[in-house]
């Protein structure tokens, strides 16, 4: 999926470098709100992709996680905002009143929920897609439509989507309907939605990105220069954009971020195998790559046995992190998500969703054992 692997990892690895003026290998963290300007000349006429003003504009650190991105994600322009659901905001903030979106039906529960404020408040239309046929997709496209919203692997059903066989089929039909893809699951390691067609990439940087369960932060990143421009002024003017500090966090997290996402694919794969053998785990579902998995028990017991006994793993949300959490998704990241639309996913009080950590597999297997005995 992912072509030019070296590529990639040397952009990994020398994520920031090369930047600083004082030759520092390592891109220095900047704590400063504002920056001075030398002359009014040098104020009037300022090239904010160089020069810094005040920090709402651009940071070096920040300056230096976008730059990584735009790289990795084969985009325009990226912008590093303050968590994943700002990253969704600025992606629909070129909507207006009557538009029209049509998103798949799973979806991390808190798009729903900012879908709903923007019908409710904004006048803007939303519809669903199982994700199944393309023809249907089309089907649904009507004169105000303006996004297809996707998420590959789905949270927390891991539906898996053709990217590049949606995006020829859309684009064929209507030239002007731009395609976004959440890219939190597979991170550009394994999937660059840009190049497969896609008009917009958005991450939740608080998962595998950053990748140390440390800090909040997203990413989208885009194609289309005029559409970047948009962006760039609204984020500016907004204000939620990533602070230094996590940005010099992300940054550095960004290096190690190909060789964790191979680990947690060998971890998972391995977690998978013994969920599979296991008589009180009903269905599986993994995509193939990356360290998400969701499960079913048996029965209500069961899950409270695991949640509650677990000592390796821990019950959290999130996901993405060096260490593993395990979650019940009906309760926790999608309680929003209507009980009809909850049931028909099959989003169950049953259904469990592990993010695989990078700890040694064995005693992940172990644990998950301990709590199931119990
Ligand atoms: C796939 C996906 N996208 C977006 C988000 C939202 O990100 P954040 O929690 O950083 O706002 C999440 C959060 O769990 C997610 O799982």
């Amino acid at each position: 999926m992912c072509k030019n692997k070296n590529e990639l990892a040397t952009i990994l690895a020398q994520a920031g470098n090369h930047l600083d003026d004082k030759n520092a290998v390592a891109l220095p963290l900047y704590l400063s709100s504002n920056y001075r300007h030398p002359t009014l000349e040098q104020a009037r006429n300022y090239d904010p992709k160089k020069e810094y003003t005040y920090s709402r504009i651009a940071t070096p650190n920040r300056q230096a996680v976008e730059k990584t991105m735009t790289q990795l994600e084969e985009g325009n322009a990226a912008f590093a905002v303050s968590s994943g659901m700002a990253a969704i905001q600025l992606a629909l903030s070129f909507l207006k009143t009557g538009d029209h979106v049509i998103s798949l039906d799973d979806l991390y529960g808190g798009d729903f929920r900012y879908f709903r404020y923007l019908q409710n408040h904004y006048g803007i239309d939303f519809s669903q897609w199982n994700g199944k046929s393309i023809n249907e997709l089309l089907a649904k496209i009507t004169a105000k439509t303006r996004l297809i919203w996707l998420e590959t692997p789905s949270n927390p059903m891991m539906k898996t989507l053709d990217i590049e066989k949606i995006a020829q089929a859309v684009h064929q039909k209507s030239p002007d309907v731009l395609l976004a893809v959440d890219n939190t699951f597979l991170t550009p390691v394994y999937q660059r939605p840009l190049e497969l067609g896609a008009d917009i990439v958005v991450h939740s940087a608080t998962k595998y990105l950053s990748g140390h369960n440390d800090l909040l932060g997203g990413i989208l990143v885009v194609k289309d220069p005029q559409l970047a421009s948009q962006y760039y002024d609204y984020y500016i003017t907004t204000g939620d954009t990533l602070d230094s500090f996590d940005s010099w966090l992300l940054l550095r997290s960004l290096k190690t971020l190909k060789v964790r996402m191979k680990q947690h694919t060998a971890n998972a794969k391995k977690i998978v195998e013994f969920l599979k053998q296991d008589s009180r785990v009903t269905k599986v579902l993994y995509p193939s790559q990356g360290g998400m998995v969701s499960f079913y028990l048996q029965n209500e017991q069961q899950v409270e046995a695991v949640l509650n006994n677990v000592k390796v793993i821990t019950f959290a949300e999130s996901l993405g992190g060096v260490e593993s959490l395990i979650t019940i998704p009906y309760y926790q990241t999608h309680a929003d998500v209507a009980e009809e639309q909850r049931k028909r996913l099959g989003i169950t009080p049953t259904l469990l969703r592990l993010s695989v950590g990078l700890e040694d597999p064995t005693d992940l297997i172990n644990d998950l054992k301990q709590a199931l005995d119990r």
